[in-house]
């Protein structure tokens, strides 16, 4: 079968809730995935950083592979030897004391919601049901119903009411405002520190000391969604390592569970977390034994050497986005393995680059209609990332030229 027959099929069963590229994936090896009829392509997009290892890695599917065969899943209504050695490993890594399991990025966001609100009522004495949560206007957080309550995405929100109450918007990037929205009856600040979806925006330097400072002047917990940015993808292993600040929880997922399976987390402190008794959550599969070994695994190999070449490699990266000039291109940021590429939409739209990308084999997607986001698996080599980038720039001289006609290689220089 061919791609369209693919397609055809796929569009009269599945709900049109995405807006996929024309090309039906097949296999997936290292940082390459072949098509159905059989066309190679570098993933430069990983599935939103979830493929860090890169595909069917061999280290990871072997774990897999081996836990398959001897447990996968008990529940949470008994103990398994595969929890605490992952509980462990993440509270080693992270400076935190305890964690609560779970499976998707949105369902670590929601933990943090209610532990946030716990905290607001049992410690910092907030009126019951007064409990607040101040967030970023333009964030991404996950699609519950509760998250898309504190979305500022119209269409996320269209039609899905009631939505749920006790959250307040305030610009990303500006502590003045965190200082001026909080009341007594803020619980918390829940942020990305590089908002990842928006189109990877990064506040400028110092953004996140000055939350903290404010957050800890008003005892209002300082919660990170490190859900894209986190686990090495920026170049450390959290993004907010790189303003040297400690926050009071974060939620991680996606890379976690190594591109095989789904499992995340909210990490805190031992004050905060053990407010969480029994019955106040659970997930059937959250914290189960296959998810678990993978992700205990595919931590090891981040610091066995993948954050470090998202930091020394990423450095390049950065070089080589910055320096394609083109009168297409409005603005390159991001950092380690993380890039977002805005053009300007007169000209062009970022989903027509995507589409162009994929006749030279290469892969990615746009988000917001003018970004196209770079987020390669941490284990490319710069022989690889040179076959990406250099395809993403025969893309941009193609569309120079068809979209600026007499738009010449002089006046690029
Ligand atoms: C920052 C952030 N938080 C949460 C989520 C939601 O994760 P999931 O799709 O696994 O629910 C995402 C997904 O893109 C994200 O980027």
């Amino acid at each position: 079968m061919k791609t369209q027959d693919f397609i055809t099929r796929e569009n009269q069963v599945c709900a049109q809730t995405y807006t996929p590229l024309p090309v039906v994936l097949h296999k997936g090896k290292g940082v390459w995935v072949w098509d159905v009829e059989g066309n190679k392509y570098i993933d430069m997009m990983t599935a939103y950083s979830a493929v860090s290892f890169g595909h069917a890695n061999e280290r990871l599917v072997n774990v897999l592979t081996q836990q398959a065969q001897t447990l996968s899943l008990t529940s949470r209504a008994f103990y398994t030897d595969r929890l605490a050695p992952l509980l462990e490993k993440l509270c080693a890594m992270s400076g935190f004391d305890m964690g609560i399991i779970m499976n998707t990025g949105a369902e670590a966001v929601e933990t943090a919601v209610k532990v946030a609100r716990r905290w607001g009522y049992e410690v910092k004495g907030i009126p019951s049901n007064q409990a607040e949560i101040i967030v970023a206007q333009n964030n991404f957080h996950g699609r519950t119903t509760t998250i898309i309550s504190f979305s500022t995405e119209a269409e996320y929100q269209r039609d899905f009411g009631p939505l749920t109450p006790g959250f307040k918007a305030i610009p990303f990037g500006d502590a003045k405002a965190l200082e001026q929205a909080i009341t007594p009856n803020t619980a918390a600040f829940l942020v990305e520190p590089i908002q990842g979806e928006t189109g990877i925006i990064t506040p400028h330097p110092g953004y996140l000391k000055e939350v903290r400072r404010i957050c800890t002047e008003n005892n209002v917990l300082l919660l990170l969604d490190e859900v894209q940015s986190g686990l090495g993808r920026t170049g450390k292993l959290f993004a907010y390592q790189h303003e040297g600040i400690i926050p009071d929880g974060i939620m991680i997922a996606k890379a976690l569970g190594g591109g095989l399976l789904p499992i995340s987390a909210f990490l805190s402190q031992r004050d905060i977390l053990s407010l969480m008794g029994p019955g106040s959550h659970g997930s059937t599969f959250g914290g189960n034994p296959l998810a678990a070994t993978v992700a205990l695994e595919a931590l090891s190999m981040l610091e066995e050497g993948l954050i470090a070449n998202a930091a020394t490699l990423g450095v390049y990266m950065n070089e080589r986005l910055q320096n394609i000039k083109s009168p297409l291109i409005k603005e390159v940021r991001g950092l380690g393995f993380w890039y977002g590429v805005e053009f300007n939409k007169e000209f062009v739209s970022a989903r027509e680059v995507c589409e162009r990308m994929l006749t030279k084999g290469v892969l990615t997607k746009d988000t917001h209609k003018t970004v196209v986001r770079f987020a390669p698996p941490l284990i490319i080599t710069k022989e690889e990332l040179d076959y990406g980038l250099n395809g993403f720039e025969e893309a941009i001289r193609e569309l120079e030229d068809e979209k600026l006609g007499g738009f010449n290689q002089a006046s690029r220089e």
